[in-house]
């Protein structure tokens, strides 16, 4: 039993007033994350909304709140519950009203793993709790429905509108899932940037947190096409370490500040190779070139993912979701925290569009 009195709610209240999120940098009652708090015989229970389900400050918030809360006389357990609302970055009036956050992810050279991680980060945003749709706009060379296991399947027809296919809990749409995969698409300017209007308006997305856009390589017809059809949160740039590929991802992401969209940061892909045998990290390409670019540019830095078989086998076999699941030598780890870092980033944006 408790003997002392317990405090009250206002009280609890006042100091979550001292509880910052690190990354908003503001405190969590004006934030508005504080939803209800309980006090019962000392006990105390906070119920936290966070921006994304995807959070990476979850558990600092959590420790704040026990410290602060522990602090006040009579209490003698703090329990937090977190759930998750993603918030808007898109103006109100916005073609994809249902969508909330819409990321590009780009770069300025081909092979360099764009729609690698575009699956991931989508998967990992899912896997998170989040509602996630892939749209791969890469026209002439769709890699979406190889890597996600689903180059047979077709997608449905509702009220004239395209259903997305369905799988490892996200919503993919692709020119690969429209013809047969064998054909090549030989199409001029305006007709690709058709396609990539009618995939916006005509494929029926549904409530989404998060639609990620696997670009094709390159500053051409479709990332110009589709900064000027809708409005995006921002561009992800990946890139690989070597000097040449930093080149071109400098360019890619001075093209994306050009066309008035956001770069949310730069992550470094076969960024190191880890030894199945020894675990010891190797540096094929000279690690850290990305962290340095994106220094230079002002822009955030998301973080590394290995180079690793395990990936390129994944993404062959159409079995993305085992690389979380079997977390080969810490690859799920490191996607999990790219994904993280552009969760925030993103909560940032509709942060500021709400300020
Ligand atoms: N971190 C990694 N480790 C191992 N293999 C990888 C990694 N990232 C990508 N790959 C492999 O590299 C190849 C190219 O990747 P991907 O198709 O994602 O690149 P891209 O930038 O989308 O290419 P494109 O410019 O042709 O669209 C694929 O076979 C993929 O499995
Ligand atoms: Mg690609």
């Amino acid at each position: 039993m408790n003997d002392q009195p317990c405090p009250t709610k206002e009280q609890i209240l006042d100091v979550l007033k001292t509880v910052q999120d690190p990354e908003l940098n503001q405190d969590i009652v004006s934030l508005d994350f504080v939803k209800s708090v309980a006090v019962c015989d000392g006990r105390v229970r906070v119920d936290v909304e966070l921006t994304t389900p995807a959070c990476p400050m979850r558990e600092v918030i959590r420790r704040d709140i026990e410290t602060a809360v522990r602090d006040l006389d009579g209490v003698i357990q703090v329990d937090v519950d977190f759930s998750a609302r993603v918030r808007s970055s898109l103006p109100e009036k916005c073609e994809l009203p249902c969508v909330r956050n819409i990321v590009a992810v780009g770069a300025g050279k081909g092979g360099v793993g764009k729609s690698t991680l575009s699956v991931l980060l989508s998967i990992g945003l899912a896997r998170a709790g989040a509602r996630v749709g892939l749209l791969d706009a890469d026209i002439y060379g769709p890699s979406i429905p190889k890597m996600l296991g689903i180059e047979s399947a077709r997608p449905g027809f509702e009220n004239d509108k395209v259903l997305p296919v369905e799988v490892f809990g996200i919503k993919a749409m692709s020119m690969g899932l429209l013809i047969p995969p064998a054909q090549a698409v030989i199409w001029r300017g305006p007709m690709i940037h058709n396609a990539i209007r009618q995939f916006l308006e005509q494929v029926e997305w549904g409530e989404l947190d998060y639609l990620i856009v696997d670009l094709p390589p390159g500053t051409g017809d479709v990332p110009l096409t589709l900064a000027q059809s809708i409005p995006l949160t921002g561009a992800a740039v990946v890139c690989t370490p070597q000097a040449v590929a930093l080149a071109d991802a400098v360019r890619a992401a001075r093209m994306y500040e050009t066309l008035g969209v956001p770069v949310l940061g730069m992550i470094e892909n076969m960024s190191y190779f880890v030894a199945p045998d020894t675990g010891r990290e190797y540096d094929l390409f000279g690690k850290g070139g990305a962290e340095i670019a994106a220094r230079q540019l002002g822009v955030p830095f998301l973080g590394s993912i290995p180079i690793n078989v395990a990936i390129r086998m994944a993404c062959d076999d159409g079995t993305p979701d085992c690389l979380f699941a079997d977390d080969p030598q810490g690859v799920g780890d490191a996607v999990t925290r790219v994904v993280e870092a552009l969760a925030a980033r993103i909560s940032l944006r509709s942060a500021l569009k709400l300020a």
